[in-house]
């Protein structure tokens, strides 16, 4: 049998600093640091074309964290996600400079207002010539919350009841306010747009209510990719219902693979072809021409590592504060409050718990430091190349989110080492699906620009009857809650 092709994203945020990885800035050969310069993205952009990579990814959020001893100090001083600038108009600036390599842009349905989001991913689809993709996020930290005006976290099922009003609003923008054949710019009669295939969009929804048109005419792909991270039980039913790429935080391929069988599933059962959902679980690896190599490569990291802000990391992600714990002793978060967290972290650290025994939060802040909760395989290029067929295979996901240690040495990594192995073993495409395409060809194939038919947002095409809104209720009843799995030791969990 044909080996499974995989796609590559890296996975970043336009924080100055660390992401996955903290302190590794201090080092010579890190450039981390300027991640505040325009040549930092354009760099990083043309080095992902290089390697034919699908997407930049870029990871966002607003407000910073300030659990950890109840401040953002430690966080500010380890340089570590914080210094935080928005990644839109930067990828217009990385469009510039590529052809094929797509944009991943994290929004949240919470804070956003969808009038003025579909204008501003319709013009993104427009410069990048149909490259760009929305991570759809509904937030949880109460610092966003705070930054943003509002005393508290809107309740967590709540938000996805929000996000999915919010979705209605933006497929009647994207997909039906222009008729596909509006833009006439014809010089004789001098008509631009023909008026009467232009309408206006009225929604009046239980959080949402607007009326106007999409401000943009139709983007190649109208709608961009959609991309979804939240994979609590009403985050599962969000994603089966609105995402094309789910984005997971999954630390073992057992845990990933029955998130992955469960929204197949639960996407079967909506109508859509289940192997339309492509899924992109996030891996840091430490790749070495030989294991020794990877091994240097990891304890050099190893030593600048700060496990402070790993543990501020973990605080800002769970909302526990991590300074309250002694930090050689073993903790037991399953009584932790989850209502502000990313619950799937939780999940992460339960399928984790392993080999090396029970976490403590010195374990956790190195393990943290050096890529999260993530799977991080260190070993020759074909040990970790064997990782990703074995998580391709196993666990039946379409791709990798690859996240940096050393910055661009782990990108660098990727292109030079990782990716030829992986085309030697039939694993990686020579050359993107359609070079210069549009993201969603790339992903489903040429000629798949706007949504698949199968898709919840199609139905609101141009002339077709706008859906009522589905009842929430029944459909989060579908979806299992993701259950906690026993470690599988297939990746080194290090620290
Ligand atoms: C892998 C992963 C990545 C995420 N990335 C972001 C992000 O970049 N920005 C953000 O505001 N929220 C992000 N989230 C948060 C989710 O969108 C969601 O708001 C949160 O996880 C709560 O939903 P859940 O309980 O369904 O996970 C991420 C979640 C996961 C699991």
């Amino acid at each position: 049998m044909a080996p499974k092709k995989v796609q590559i994203c890296f996975l970043e945020t336009c924080c100055t600093g660390g992401y996955m990885a903290a302190g590794q800035w201090k080092t010579d050969e890190d450039v981390s640091s300027t991640k505040d310069t325009l040549e930092y993205y354009t760099d990083l952009a043309k080095l992902a074309e290089k390697g034919k990579v699908s997407a930049i990814f870029f990871a966002d959020w607003y407000g910073g964290f300030e659990i950890y001893g109840g401040s953002m100090d430690a966080m500010l001083q380890a340089g570590h996600q914080v210094a935080h600038l928005d990644p839109l108009p930067i990828v217009s600036a990385m469009a510039a400079v590529t052809k094929s390599v797509s944009f991943a842009v994290t929004m949240s349905t919470s804070y956003e207002n969808p009038y003025v989001l579909a204008r501003l991913y319709s013009t993104l689809d427009h410069l990048t010539k149909g490259r760009c993709a929305w991570n759809i996020v509904t937030s949880w930290s109460k610092c966003a919350a705070n930054a943003l005006g509002q005393e508290n976290v809107i309740p967590h099922d709540e938000r996805y009841d929000m996000a999915d009003d919010f979705m209605d609003v933006t497929y009647k923008l994207w997909e039906s306010s222009w008729a596909p054949d509006s833009a006439v710019w014809n010089k004789s009669t001098g008509v631009a747009f023909d008026a009467s295939k232009i309408k206006k969009i009225t929604h009046k929804g239980k959080y949402f209510s607007m009326a106007g048109r999409n401000q943009v005419h139709p983007s190649p792909q109208r709608t961009p990719v959609l991309f979804q991270a939240g994979t609590s039980k009403s985050g599962a039913a969000f994603a089966v219902k609105h995402a094309e790429a789910l984005f997971l935080n999954t630390s073992t391929v057992a845990q990933a693979k029955k998130v992955i069988a469960d929204a197949r599933a639960a996407a079967a059962a909506r109508g859509r072809d289940p192997k339309s959902i492509k899924f992109f679980p996030c891996i840091v690896p430490f790749i070495g021409r030989t294991e020794e190599e990877a091994k240097a490569k990891y304890e050099h990291a190893k030593k600048h590592a700060d496990p402070v802000a790993g543990l501020g990391q973990f605080s800002g992600y769970t909302g526990i504060d991590m300074s309250q714990y002694p930090l050689d002793e073993p903790i037991d978060l399953s009584k932790a409050n989850q209502a502000m967290a990313i619950q799937s972290v939780f999940r992460a650290l339960e399928a984790s718990e392993s080999a090396s025994g029970p976490w403590t939060p010195r374990r956790l802040g190195i393990k943290m430091a050096l890529g999260g909760l993530h799977p991080s395989p260190v070993g020759s290029v074909q040990q970790v190349a064997d990782v990703f067929e074995e998580w391709a295979t196993e666990a039946d996901c379409d791709g990798f989110n690859i996240a940096s240690v050393t910055n661009p040495g782990s990108w660098k990594d990727t292109i030079d080492l990782l990716i030829p192995e992986l085309q030697k073993r039939g694993m990686y495409w020579d050359d993107y699906e359609v070079p210069g395409g549009a993201f969603r060809e790339n992903l489903y194939g040429a000629g798949q620009k706007g949504l698949r038919d199968d898709h919840y947002g199609s139905a609101f095409r141009w002339g077709m009857e706008i859906p009522e809104p589905e009842v929430v209720e029944e459909e989060k009843g579908s979806m299992p809650e993701p259950a906690v799995l026993p470690a599988r030791a297939t990746v080194a969990a290090h620290g």
